[in-house]
């Protein structure tokens, strides 16, 4: 099936933080800025035809120097623990990490948490 995107700072999606567009490059009108502390999140509300594993495409920036931890979980179930997410180079160098998780058929939240105190990298959208 055609993959669908899904920006962060369109709700449903929600952000432990601001919505930014102070560095350009991003998709649509910004990108989910998490405060920096443990925990803080992103969370995508999407659509699944089927049961099964899921390829899911999250774009970020990391202009810090080290890789940003998160925790990604699926419908509140943590499907990989500490997921790094490389330094990019600049806030305005965007890549895109790809993952695989296990979804059921429907609606299928995914949660991006960061598992250190600098928080997430900047979260422009994720697409499933
Ligand atoms: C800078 C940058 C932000 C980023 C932040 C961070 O302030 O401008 O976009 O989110 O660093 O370290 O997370």
């Amino acid at each position: 099936a055609a993959t669908v995107r899904y920006e962060a700072e369109s709700a449903p999606a929600t952000c432990d933080g601001t919505i930014d567009s102070n560095h350009t490059g991003y998709s649509g009108s910004g990108f989910c800025n998490t405060t920096n502390a443990t925990g803080t999140a992103a969370q995508f509300t999407v659509d699944v035809a089927s049961a099964g594993t899921a390829t899911v495409a999250i774009r970020y920036a990391n202009g810090a120097t080290d890789s940003r931890p998160a925790n990604i979980l699926v419908n509140g179930a943590t499907v990989q623990s500490a997921s790094a997410f490389s330094a990019t180079g600049a806030w305005t160098a965007w890549s895109t990490k790809t993952v695989s998780v296990p979804v059921n058929a429907g609606s299928n939240t995914i949660r991006l948490a960061a598992s250190a105190s600098s928080g997430l990298p900047n979260i422009d959208y994720v697409e499933v």
